[in-house]
Protein backbone atom coordinates (compact mmCIF):
# COMPACT_ATOMS: atom_id res chain seq x y z
CA UNK A 1 0.00 0.00 0.00
CA UNK A 2 1.04 3.21 -0.57
CA UNK A 3 1.79 5.89 1.77
CA UNK A 4 -1.04 7.81 1.12
CA UNK A 5 -3.30 4.68 1.04
CA UNK A 6 -2.62 3.84 4.94
CA UNK A 7 -2.53 7.36 6.22
CA UNK A 8 -6.07 7.27 4.22
CA UNK A 9 -7.06 3.49 5.84
CA UNK A 10 -6.19 4.54 9.17
CA UNK A 11 -8.30 7.99 9.08
CA UNK A 12 -11.28 5.88 8.12
CA UNK A 13 -10.44 3.42 11.47
CA UNK A 14 -10.56 6.65 13.82
CA UNK A 15 -13.52 7.57 12.25
CA UNK A 16 -15.66 4.43 12.07
CA UNK A 17 -14.62 4.18 16.08
CA UNK A 18 -17.74 4.25 18.06
CA UNK A 19 -16.83 6.23 21.25
CA UNK A 20 -16.90 4.68 24.56
CA UNK A 21 -16.99 6.46 27.60
CA UNK A 22 -12.85 7.17 28.14
CA UNK A 23 -11.26 5.36 31.14
CA UNK A 24 -11.27 7.54 34.42
CA UNK A 25 -8.16 8.62 35.65
CA UNK A 26 -5.98 6.30 38.05
CA UNK A 27 -4.31 8.44 40.88
CA UNK A 28 -1.12 9.67 40.82
CA UNK A 29 0.50 6.85 43.66
CA UNK A 30 3.51 9.57 44.41
CA UNK A 31 0.82 12.33 45.57
CA UNK A 32 1.05 12.49 49.08
CA UNK A 33 4.79 11.97 49.21
CA UNK A 34 7.83 14.72 49.14
CA UNK A 35 8.88 13.58 45.72
CA UNK A 36 5.28 14.22 44.55
CA UNK A 37 6.19 16.87 41.39
CA UNK A 38 8.54 14.60 39.92
CA UNK A 39 5.68 12.41 38.38
CA UNK A 40 3.26 15.24 37.82
CA UNK A 41 1.81 17.35 35.76
CA UNK A 42 1.69 20.99 36.10
CA UNK A 43 -0.62 23.13 34.13
CA UNK A 44 -0.10 26.79 33.96
CA UNK A 45 -3.46 28.59 34.02
CA UNK A 46 -3.05 32.45 32.95
CA UNK A 47 -6.30 33.53 34.60
CA UNK A 48 -7.73 36.42 32.70
CA UNK A 49 -8.58 33.75 30.21
CA UNK A 50 -9.20 30.63 31.68
CA UNK A 51 -13.26 30.86 33.22
CA UNK A 52 -15.05 33.94 33.64
CA UNK A 53 -17.50 33.22 36.89
CA UNK A 54 -18.94 36.40 36.83
CA UNK A 55 -18.96 37.58 33.44
CA UNK A 56 -17.44 40.52 32.96
CA UNK A 57 -15.16 39.27 30.29
CA UNK A 58 -12.26 38.83 32.52
CA UNK A 59 -11.20 35.40 33.99
CA UNK A 60 -10.97 34.81 37.67
CA UNK A 61 -10.31 32.42 40.77
CA UNK A 62 -13.65 31.73 40.87
CA UNK A 63 -13.69 30.40 37.62
CA UNK A 64 -10.78 28.22 38.14
CA UNK A 65 -12.61 26.64 41.11
CA UNK A 66 -15.32 25.82 38.88
CA UNK A 67 -12.97 23.80 36.41
CA UNK A 68 -11.06 21.79 39.25
CA UNK A 69 -13.19 18.61 38.17
CA UNK A 70 -11.71 19.36 34.36
CA UNK A 71 -8.21 19.35 35.76
CA UNK A 72 -8.51 16.50 37.99
CA UNK A 73 -9.88 14.30 35.36
CA UNK A 74 -7.06 15.44 32.72
CA UNK A 75 -4.59 14.15 35.63
CA UNK A 76 -2.87 17.76 36.47
CA UNK A 77 -1.05 17.28 39.57
CA UNK A 78 -0.11 21.08 40.22
CA UNK A 79 -1.88 24.14 39.09
CA UNK A 80 0.73 27.56 38.15
CA UNK A 81 -1.66 30.48 38.58
CA UNK A 82 0.16 32.83 37.06
CA UNK A 83 -0.11 36.98 39.11
CA UNK A 84 -3.60 37.47 40.65
CA UNK A 85 -2.25 40.08 43.32
CA UNK A 86 -3.47 43.52 43.09
CA UNK A 87 -2.03 45.41 39.80
CA UNK A 88 -2.25 48.32 37.91
CA UNK A 89 -2.13 45.46 35.23
CA UNK A 90 0.04 47.25 33.16
CA UNK A 91 1.45 43.84 32.62
CA UNK A 92 -0.87 42.31 33.41
CA UNK A 93 -0.63 41.40 36.35
CA UNK A 94 3.31 40.97 36.75
CA UNK A 95 3.32 44.42 37.90
CA UNK A 96 2.65 43.93 41.65
CA UNK A 97 0.76 46.62 43.86
CA UNK A 98 0.43 44.37 47.08
CA UNK A 99 2.22 40.54 47.41
CA UNK A 100 -0.24 39.81 49.67
CA UNK A 101 -3.40 40.32 48.82
CA UNK A 102 -5.72 39.70 45.55
CA UNK A 103 -7.23 42.33 42.71
CA UNK A 104 -10.45 42.19 43.04
CA UNK A 105 -11.10 41.65 38.89
CA UNK A 106 -9.39 38.31 40.04
CA UNK A 107 -11.75 37.49 43.46
CA UNK A 108 -10.33 37.39 47.09
CA UNK A 109 -7.93 35.83 49.19
CA UNK A 110 -11.05 33.90 50.63
CA UNK A 111 -11.43 32.59 47.08
CA UNK A 112 -7.64 31.22 47.02
CA UNK A 113 -8.35 29.78 50.35
CA UNK A 114 -11.18 28.21 48.69
CA UNK A 115 -9.55 26.88 45.22
CA UNK A 116 -6.99 25.55 47.94
CA UNK A 117 -9.15 23.34 49.89
CA UNK A 118 -11.32 22.60 46.85
CA UNK A 119 -8.15 21.38 44.71
CA UNK A 120 -6.80 19.10 48.08
CA UNK A 121 -10.18 17.64 47.83
CA UNK A 122 -9.74 16.93 44.18
CA UNK A 123 -6.34 16.19 44.21
CA UNK A 124 -5.31 19.21 42.81
CA UNK A 125 -2.60 21.49 44.28
CA UNK A 126 -2.21 25.14 44.07
CA UNK A 127 1.21 27.05 42.78
CA UNK A 128 1.53 31.08 42.80
CA UNK A 129 3.85 32.98 40.72
CA UNK A 130 6.42 35.14 42.56
CA UNK A 131 7.22 38.51 40.63
CA UNK A 132 10.99 38.74 42.58
CA UNK A 133 12.52 40.90 40.36
CA UNK A 134 10.16 44.52 40.31
CA UNK A 135 6.86 45.45 41.85
CA UNK A 136 4.17 48.13 40.46
CA UNK A 137 5.24 51.11 40.90
CA UNK A 138 1.84 51.62 42.39
CA UNK A 139 3.12 49.38 45.13
CA UNK A 140 3.35 51.05 48.67
CA UNK A 141 7.35 50.18 49.02
CA UNK A 142 8.24 52.41 45.37
CA UNK A 143 5.64 55.29 46.44
CA UNK A 144 7.57 55.94 49.41
CA UNK A 145 10.90 55.53 47.78
CA UNK A 146 10.29 57.88 45.18
CA UNK A 147 8.95 60.47 47.59
CA UNK A 148 12.48 61.63 49.03
CA UNK A 149 15.89 61.07 48.52
CA UNK A 150 15.97 60.04 52.41
CA UNK A 151 12.91 58.08 52.68
CA UNK A 152 13.18 54.55 54.13
CA UNK A 153 12.47 53.18 51.62
CA UNK A 154 14.20 54.84 49.38
CA UNK A 155 16.97 51.98 48.84
CA UNK A 156 14.20 49.09 48.17
CA UNK A 157 15.09 49.94 44.68
CA UNK A 158 17.58 50.74 42.21
CA UNK A 159 18.28 54.84 42.18
CA UNK A 160 21.09 56.60 40.75
CA UNK A 161 22.27 60.13 39.67
CA UNK A 162 22.24 61.01 35.94
CA UNK A 163 25.64 61.28 34.08
CA UNK A 164 26.79 64.58 34.09
CA UNK A 165 24.85 65.88 30.70
CA UNK A 166 21.73 64.48 32.20
CA UNK A 167 21.60 61.00 30.37
CA UNK A 168 20.66 57.94 32.24
CA UNK A 169 23.66 56.21 34.35
CA UNK A 170 24.71 53.55 31.73
CA UNK A 171 23.61 51.83 28.70
CA UNK A 172 21.45 49.50 29.67
CA UNK A 173 17.69 48.69 27.96
CA UNK A 174 14.54 47.54 28.78
CA UNK A 175 13.79 44.56 27.61
CA UNK A 176 10.69 45.90 26.65
CA UNK A 177 11.54 48.50 24.75
CA UNK A 178 14.16 52.13 25.61
CA UNK A 179 15.97 53.05 28.47
CA UNK A 180 15.99 50.77 31.27
CA UNK A 181 16.14 54.08 33.70
CA UNK A 182 13.89 56.41 33.76
CA UNK A 183 13.83 59.97 35.43
CA UNK A 184 11.98 61.09 38.22
CA UNK A 185 11.45 64.36 38.14
CA UNK A 186 10.63 64.83 41.60
CA UNK A 187 14.44 63.78 43.51
CA UNK A 188 16.14 64.62 40.02
CA UNK A 189 17.31 60.78 40.20
CA UNK A 190 16.67 57.90 37.38
CA UNK A 191 15.33 54.44 38.91
CA UNK A 192 15.98 51.33 36.72
CA UNK A 193 13.81 48.53 35.50
CA UNK A 194 14.70 45.91 33.40
CA UNK A 195 10.94 45.74 31.88
CA UNK A 196 8.34 48.30 31.69
CA UNK A 197 9.06 51.91 33.28
CA UNK A 198 5.72 50.55 35.34
CA UNK A 199 8.02 47.94 37.13
CA UNK A 200 10.36 49.03 39.23
CA UNK A 201 13.69 46.51 40.11
CA UNK A 202 13.70 45.62 43.27
CA UNK A 203 17.08 46.38 45.56
CA UNK A 204 18.20 42.85 46.53
CA UNK A 205 21.44 44.13 47.90
CA UNK A 206 18.97 45.80 50.70
CA UNK A 207 18.91 43.11 53.22
CA UNK A 208 15.11 44.51 54.21
CA UNK A 209 14.16 44.05 50.51
CA UNK A 210 14.67 39.93 50.95
CA UNK A 211 13.30 40.00 53.84
CA UNK A 212 10.26 41.55 53.21
CA UNK A 213 9.98 39.31 49.96
CA UNK A 214 10.75 36.19 52.23
CA UNK A 215 7.59 37.02 54.24
CA UNK A 216 5.43 37.71 51.49
CA UNK A 217 6.62 34.04 49.99
CA UNK A 218 5.87 32.39 53.43
CA UNK A 219 2.54 34.03 53.62
CA UNK A 220 0.83 32.44 50.78
CA UNK A 221 2.48 29.12 51.55
CA UNK A 222 0.85 29.14 55.39
CA UNK A 223 -2.32 29.15 53.45
CA UNK A 224 -1.71 25.96 51.61
CA UNK A 225 0.07 27.13 48.62
CA UNK A 226 2.85 24.35 46.97
CA UNK A 227 5.44 27.08 45.95
CA UNK A 228 6.62 29.15 43.77
CA UNK A 229 7.44 29.80 39.90
CA UNK A 230 9.62 32.38 40.14
CA UNK A 231 9.28 35.10 37.56
CA UNK A 232 12.55 36.05 35.73
CA UNK A 233 14.88 35.12 38.66
CA UNK A 234 17.91 35.51 35.91
CA UNK A 235 17.58 39.42 36.26
CA UNK A 236 17.48 39.39 39.76
CA UNK A 237 20.86 41.31 39.97
CA UNK A 238 22.74 43.94 38.37
CA UNK A 239 26.33 43.75 38.84
CA UNK A 240 26.94 46.69 41.52
CA UNK A 241 29.25 48.96 39.06
CA UNK A 242 26.73 49.27 36.72
CA UNK A 243 29.48 48.53 33.75
CA UNK A 244 27.94 49.27 30.17
CA UNK A 245 27.17 46.11 28.49
CA UNK A 246 28.37 45.21 25.02
CA UNK A 247 26.63 46.86 22.10
CA UNK A 248 25.73 44.51 19.59
CA UNK A 249 24.76 44.16 16.09
CA UNK A 250 21.27 45.09 15.01
CA UNK A 251 18.29 46.72 16.75
CA UNK A 252 15.37 45.77 19.33
CA UNK A 253 12.25 45.42 18.18
CA UNK A 254 11.52 49.07 19.52
CA UNK A 255 14.93 50.52 17.32
CA UNK A 256 17.69 50.45 20.14
CA UNK A 257 20.95 48.87 19.08
CA UNK A 258 20.88 45.50 20.59
CA UNK A 259 23.37 44.45 23.63
CA UNK A 260 24.37 41.50 25.29
CA UNK A 261 23.01 41.85 28.67
CA UNK A 262 25.74 40.51 30.47
CA UNK A 263 25.93 42.97 33.17
CA UNK A 264 22.45 42.87 34.70
CA UNK A 265 21.19 39.43 33.96
CA UNK A 266 22.50 35.92 35.41
CA UNK A 267 24.65 37.57 38.30
CA UNK A 268 26.29 35.21 40.79
CA UNK A 269 24.61 36.79 43.34
CA UNK A 270 21.40 35.26 42.75
CA UNK A 271 22.85 31.83 43.71
CA UNK A 272 23.17 32.38 47.78
CA UNK A 273 19.97 34.53 47.14
CA UNK A 274 17.89 30.96 46.05
CA UNK A 275 19.74 28.99 48.54
CA UNK A 276 18.40 31.33 51.67
CA UNK A 277 15.06 31.49 50.11
CA UNK A 278 15.20 27.79 49.60
CA UNK A 279 16.18 26.85 53.38
CA UNK A 280 14.65 30.21 55.47
CA UNK A 281 11.34 29.77 53.63
CA UNK A 282 10.36 26.50 51.28
CA UNK A 283 12.02 23.98 52.82
CA UNK A 284 10.30 24.80 56.13
CA UNK A 285 6.70 23.70 54.77
CA UNK A 286 6.73 19.69 53.97
CA UNK A 287 6.90 19.27 49.23
CA UNK A 288 6.47 23.11 48.67
CA UNK A 289 9.08 23.50 45.18
CA UNK A 290 10.52 26.49 43.13
CA UNK A 291 9.77 26.47 39.39
CA UNK A 292 12.42 28.73 37.80
CA UNK A 293 11.49 30.77 34.58
CA UNK A 294 15.44 30.80 33.63
CA UNK A 295 15.68 31.70 30.14
CA UNK A 296 19.00 30.38 29.92
CA UNK A 297 20.91 29.06 26.41
CA UNK A 298 22.66 25.21 27.80
CA UNK A 299 22.52 22.75 30.16
CA UNK A 300 25.41 24.12 32.18
CA UNK A 301 24.09 27.63 32.99
CA UNK A 302 20.74 26.02 33.82
CA UNK A 303 22.54 23.59 36.12
CA UNK A 304 23.83 26.50 37.95
CA UNK A 305 20.14 26.80 39.22
CA UNK A 306 19.17 23.86 40.56
CA UNK A 307 22.54 24.48 43.23
CA UNK A 308 25.32 22.54 43.45
CA UNK A 309 24.02 20.82 46.40
CA UNK A 310 20.46 20.81 45.47
CA UNK A 311 19.65 23.45 47.44
CA UNK A 312 17.95 25.94 44.87
CA UNK A 313 15.47 25.33 42.61
CA UNK A 314 13.96 21.95 42.06
CA UNK A 315 12.26 22.39 38.39
CA UNK A 316 14.50 25.33 36.69
CA UNK A 317 12.35 24.73 33.41
CA UNK A 318 14.85 24.24 30.12
CA UNK A 319 13.07 27.15 28.63
CA UNK A 320 15.86 27.17 25.59
CA UNK A 321 13.87 23.91 24.49
CA UNK A 322 11.07 26.23 22.59
CA UNK A 323 13.98 28.01 20.88
CA UNK A 324 15.53 25.03 19.07
CA UNK A 325 14.01 23.57 15.77
CA UNK A 326 11.90 20.78 16.44
CA UNK A 327 14.17 18.12 15.04
CA UNK A 328 15.59 14.79 15.95
CA UNK A 329 18.94 16.26 15.61
CA UNK A 330 18.41 19.12 17.15
CA UNK A 331 16.32 18.27 20.15
CA UNK A 332 18.47 15.27 21.13
CA UNK A 333 21.69 16.69 22.08
CA UNK A 334 19.55 19.21 24.39
CA UNK A 335 17.44 16.85 25.81
CA UNK A 336 20.45 14.32 26.85
CA UNK A 337 22.86 17.62 28.28
CA UNK A 338 19.79 18.02 30.76
CA UNK A 339 19.17 14.68 31.25
CA UNK A 340 22.93 14.54 32.40
CA UNK A 341 22.94 17.70 34.22
CA UNK A 342 26.64 17.51 36.84
CA UNK A 343 23.90 18.82 39.30
CA UNK A 344 21.91 15.33 39.18
CA UNK A 345 18.90 17.62 39.06
CA UNK A 346 15.38 16.66 38.10
CA UNK A 347 14.11 17.68 34.54
CA UNK A 348 11.59 20.36 33.53
CA UNK A 349 9.83 21.06 30.50
CA UNK A 350 7.97 23.37 28.67
CA UNK A 351 7.28 23.73 25.39
CA UNK A 352 4.49 26.91 25.82
CA UNK A 353 3.62 29.44 27.91
CA UNK A 354 1.89 33.09 28.17
CA UNK A 355 4.82 34.87 27.00
CA UNK A 356 5.58 32.47 23.43
CA UNK A 357 3.73 31.53 20.40
CA UNK A 358 2.00 28.47 21.11
CA UNK A 359 3.74 25.38 20.23
CA UNK A 360 1.26 23.87 18.04
CA UNK A 361 1.43 26.84 15.36
CA UNK A 362 5.23 28.09 16.14
CA UNK A 363 6.52 25.30 14.47
CA UNK A 364 6.18 24.92 10.69
CA UNK A 365 4.30 21.77 9.84
CA UNK A 366 5.11 19.96 6.39
CA UNK A 367 2.34 20.14 3.99
CA UNK A 368 -0.31 16.93 4.16
CA UNK A 369 0.04 17.19 8.45
CA UNK A 370 -1.97 19.23 10.61
CA UNK A 371 -1.82 21.62 13.78
CA UNK A 372 -3.26 18.77 15.47
CA UNK A 373 -0.74 16.05 14.12
CA UNK A 374 2.17 18.75 15.51
CA UNK A 375 -0.01 18.71 19.06
CA UNK A 376 0.09 15.50 19.48
CA UNK A 377 3.96 15.20 18.71
CA UNK A 378 4.45 18.13 21.31
CA UNK A 379 2.08 16.15 23.81
CA UNK A 380 3.66 13.59 23.45
CA UNK A 381 7.58 14.61 23.94
CA UNK A 382 6.32 16.34 26.74
CA UNK A 383 4.57 13.49 28.57
CA UNK A 384 7.20 10.64 27.97
CA UNK A 385 10.66 12.41 28.45
CA UNK A 386 11.65 11.69 32.03
CA UNK A 387 10.94 15.10 33.90
CA UNK A 388 8.72 17.34 35.21
CA UNK A 389 5.87 19.16 31.89
CA UNK A 390 4.69 22.34 32.61
CA UNK A 391 2.38 22.47 30.23
CA UNK A 392 0.13 25.66 29.11
CA UNK A 393 -3.76 25.90 28.97
CA UNK A 394 -5.64 24.84 26.05
CA UNK A 395 -2.17 23.08 24.30
CA UNK A 396 -4.02 20.13 25.24
CA UNK A 397 -7.00 20.32 23.30
CA UNK A 398 -3.77 21.60 20.88
CA UNK A 399 -4.78 25.62 20.43
CA UNK A 400 -3.60 27.63 18.13
CA UNK A 401 -2.44 31.76 18.41
CA UNK A 402 -4.92 34.03 17.54
CA UNK A 403 -2.73 37.07 16.67
CA UNK A 404 -4.23 40.34 16.60
CA UNK A 405 -4.37 41.78 12.85
CA UNK A 406 -4.60 45.55 13.68
CA UNK A 407 -2.64 47.18 16.21
CA UNK A 408 -5.71 48.95 17.55
CA UNK A 409 -6.23 45.38 18.72
CA UNK A 410 -3.31 44.75 20.82
CA UNK A 411 -3.68 44.71 24.39
CA UNK A 412 -0.40 43.95 25.81
CA UNK A 413 1.92 46.72 25.50
CA UNK A 414 5.04 45.26 24.07
CA UNK A 415 2.81 44.53 21.00
CA UNK A 416 2.03 48.62 20.45
CA UNK A 417 5.39 49.49 20.83
CA UNK A 418 6.93 46.85 18.99
CA UNK A 419 4.04 46.50 16.18
CA UNK A 420 4.38 45.17 13.47
CA UNK A 421 7.59 43.63 14.47
CA UNK A 422 6.88 42.42 17.74
CA UNK A 423 2.69 41.94 17.75
CA UNK A 424 2.99 41.15 21.95
CA UNK A 425 1.63 38.59 23.56
CA UNK A 426 -2.36 38.27 22.78
CA UNK A 427 -2.66 35.59 20.28
CA UNK A 428 -1.22 32.98 23.36
CA UNK A 429 -3.32 34.34 25.72
CA UNK A 430 -7.16 34.01 24.02
CA UNK A 431 -9.90 32.08 26.40
CA UNK A 432 -9.88 28.83 27.37
CA UNK A 433 -12.02 26.84 24.80
CA UNK A 434 -14.71 24.51 26.86
CA UNK A 435 -17.40 24.45 24.04
CA UNK A 436 -19.44 25.24 21.54
CA UNK A 437 -21.46 27.99 22.70
CA UNK A 438 -20.90 31.93 22.91
CA UNK A 439 -17.41 32.43 23.72
CA UNK A 440 -16.43 29.15 23.59
CA UNK A 441 -17.97 28.79 27.11
CA UNK A 442 -15.67 30.55 28.74
CA UNK A 443 -18.48 32.97 30.27
CA UNK A 444 -21.68 33.60 29.97
CA UNK A 445 -21.93 36.12 26.97
CA UNK A 446 -19.96 39.12 27.78
CA UNK A 447 -16.83 40.16 25.63
CA UNK A 448 -14.32 37.89 26.66
CA UNK A 449 -10.93 40.37 26.87
CA UNK A 450 -9.30 39.04 24.22
CA UNK A 451 -11.79 37.56 21.23
CA UNK A 452 -11.94 33.64 21.60
CA UNK A 453 -9.91 31.87 18.77
CA UNK A 454 -12.10 31.00 15.34
CA UNK A 455 -11.72 27.18 15.49
CA UNK A 456 -13.55 27.14 19.09
CA UNK A 457 -16.65 25.24 17.37
CA UNK A 458 -14.47 22.20 17.44
CA UNK A 459 -11.35 22.63 18.93
CA UNK A 460 -12.64 22.72 22.31
CA UNK A 461 -12.90 20.61 25.59
CA UNK A 462 -16.77 19.33 24.97
CA UNK A 463 -15.86 17.75 21.71
CA UNK A 464 -12.25 16.40 21.97
CA UNK A 465 -13.16 14.84 25.33
CA UNK A 466 -15.59 13.02 23.11
CA UNK A 467 -13.37 12.00 20.40
CA UNK A 468 -10.99 8.91 21.07
CA UNK A 469 -8.74 10.73 18.56
CA UNK A 470 -8.58 14.27 19.57
CA UNK A 471 -5.13 15.95 21.08
CA UNK A 472 -7.33 15.80 24.52
CA UNK A 473 -7.38 11.96 24.36
CA UNK A 474 -3.98 11.59 23.75
CA UNK A 475 -2.77 13.95 26.55
CA UNK A 476 -5.29 11.82 28.81
CA UNK A 477 -4.16 8.84 28.14
CA UNK A 478 -0.85 9.64 27.95
CA UNK A 479 -0.87 11.42 31.85
CA UNK A 480 -2.90 8.32 32.35
CA UNK A 481 0.00 5.83 31.54
CA UNK A 482 2.45 8.29 33.29
CA UNK A 483 0.40 7.58 36.64
CA UNK A 484 0.36 3.63 35.81
CA UNK A 485 3.50 2.04 33.77
CA UNK A 486 6.95 2.30 35.90
CA UNK A 487 8.65 2.91 32.76
CA UNK A 488 7.51 6.27 32.60
CA UNK A 489 8.78 6.75 36.48
CA UNK A 490 12.05 4.86 35.58
CA UNK A 491 15.11 5.45 33.51
CA UNK A 492 15.30 6.85 29.88
CA UNK A 493 17.80 6.14 27.41
CA UNK A 494 18.35 7.70 23.82
CA UNK A 495 18.35 4.91 21.28
CA UNK A 496 19.20 5.15 17.53
CA UNK A 497 21.11 7.98 18.42
CA UNK A 498 22.39 9.01 14.37
CA UNK A 499 18.61 9.29 13.01
CA UNK A 500 17.92 12.58 11.64
CA UNK A 501 14.26 11.78 11.43
CA UNK A 502 13.01 10.28 14.49
CA UNK A 503 13.22 11.38 18.18
CA UNK A 504 13.88 7.91 19.86
CA UNK A 505 13.93 6.69 23.42
CA UNK A 506 13.13 3.81 25.60
CA UNK A 507 11.89 4.23 29.14
CA UNK A 508 12.45 1.27 31.64
CA UNK A 509 11.75 0.59 34.87
CA UNK A 510 9.80 -1.82 37.18
CA UNK A 511 10.42 -4.58 34.73
CA UNK A 512 9.09 -2.90 32.03
CA UNK A 513 10.43 -0.79 28.70
CA UNK A 514 8.23 1.91 26.70
CA UNK A 515 9.37 2.92 23.39
CA UNK A 516 8.43 6.28 22.20
CA UNK A 517 9.28 6.71 18.66
CA UNK A 518 8.83 10.73 17.02
CA UNK A 519 9.28 11.66 13.17
CA UNK A 520 9.78 14.91 12.91
CA UNK A 521 10.98 15.38 9.69
CA UNK A 522 8.66 15.97 6.64
CA UNK A 523 8.70 12.64 4.93
CA UNK A 524 7.23 8.98 5.89
CA UNK A 525 10.13 6.44 7.39
CA UNK A 526 10.98 2.95 9.11
CA UNK A 527 12.51 2.13 12.40
CA UNK A 528 13.14 -1.72 12.32
CA UNK A 529 13.00 -3.12 15.84
CA UNK A 530 16.37 -4.33 15.70
CA UNK A 531 17.65 -0.40 15.73
CA UNK A 532 15.98 -0.17 19.12
CA UNK A 533 17.68 -2.84 20.95
CA UNK A 534 14.98 -5.60 19.32
CA UNK A 535 12.64 -8.00 20.85
CA UNK A 536 8.40 -7.35 20.40
CA UNK A 537 6.20 -4.71 20.40
CA UNK A 538 3.27 -4.99 23.30
CA UNK A 539 0.76 -2.54 23.68
CA UNK A 540 0.70 0.15 21.72
CA UNK A 541 0.01 3.20 24.42
CA UNK A 542 -0.68 5.53 21.56
CA UNK A 543 -0.32 6.29 18.22
CA UNK A 544 -0.58 9.15 15.39
CA UNK A 545 0.20 8.32 11.26
CA UNK A 546 1.74 5.51 12.59
CA UNK A 547 1.52 1.21 12.29
CA UNK A 548 3.41 -2.12 13.07
CA UNK A 549 4.32 -3.65 10.08
CA UNK A 550 6.05 -6.92 11.52
CA UNK A 551 9.55 -5.99 12.98
CA UNK A 552 9.35 -2.40 11.88
CA UNK A 553 7.24 0.48 12.87
CA UNK A 554 6.43 3.09 9.94
CA UNK A 555 5.57 6.58 10.53
CA UNK A 556 4.44 8.70 8.39
CA UNK A 557 5.30 12.37 8.45
CA UNK A 558 5.09 13.65 12.34
CA UNK A 559 4.31 10.26 12.91
CA UNK A 560 4.33 8.86 16.78
CA UNK A 561 3.93 5.84 18.46
CA UNK A 562 4.34 5.05 22.47
CA UNK A 563 4.57 1.04 22.35
CA UNK A 564 5.64 -1.61 25.07
CA UNK A 565 8.80 -3.51 23.96
CA UNK A 566 8.58 -7.40 25.49
C1 LIG B 1 8.15 36.99 32.65
C2 LIG B 1 6.67 36.83 32.56
O1 LIG B 1 6.38 35.51 32.17
C3 LIG B 1 6.19 37.87 31.59
O2 LIG B 1 4.84 37.67 31.24
C4 LIG B 1 6.41 39.21 32.21
O3 LIG B 1 6.06 40.21 31.27
C5 LIG B 1 7.88 39.40 32.61
N1 LIG B 1 8.44 38.25 33.25
C6 LIG B 1 8.01 40.54 33.56
O4 LIG B 1 7.47 40.20 34.81
CA1 LIG C 1 -14.61 37.70 35.80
Amino acid sequence: MGKAAWIGTMAMLATTHVAAAPPAMPVNPTAGTADWWKLSVIYEIYPRSFADSNNDGIGDIKGITGRLGYLADLGVDAVWMTPMFPSPQADFGYDVADYDAVDRQFGTVADVDTLIARGKAQGVKLILDFVINHSSDKHDWFKQSRASRDNSYRDFYIWRDPKPDGSPPNNWTSLFGGPAWEKDAKTGQYYYHFFYPQQPDLNWRNPKVEKAMFDAAEWWLKRGVYGYRLDAVGTMFERADLKDNPVASGTDPYGLPQQQRLYNTEQPEIHPTLQRLRQQVIDRYPGRVLIGETYVATAPELTRFYGAHNDELQMPMFLSLIGTPLTASALRPRIDAVETNPAGGWPTFALSNHDQPRAASRYARPAGTSSDDMAKMIGTLLLTLRGTPILYYGEELGMVNNDPKRVEDVQDIIGRKGWPKEKGRDGERTPMQWDASTNAGFNAGAKPWLPVAPDYTTRNVAAERADPDSVLSLYRSLIAERRTNPALAGDMAMVDRGNAQILAYVRTGGGKRLLTLLNFSDTATVMPLARVGGGRTGRIVTQNRARIDGATIRLAPLGLMVVELL
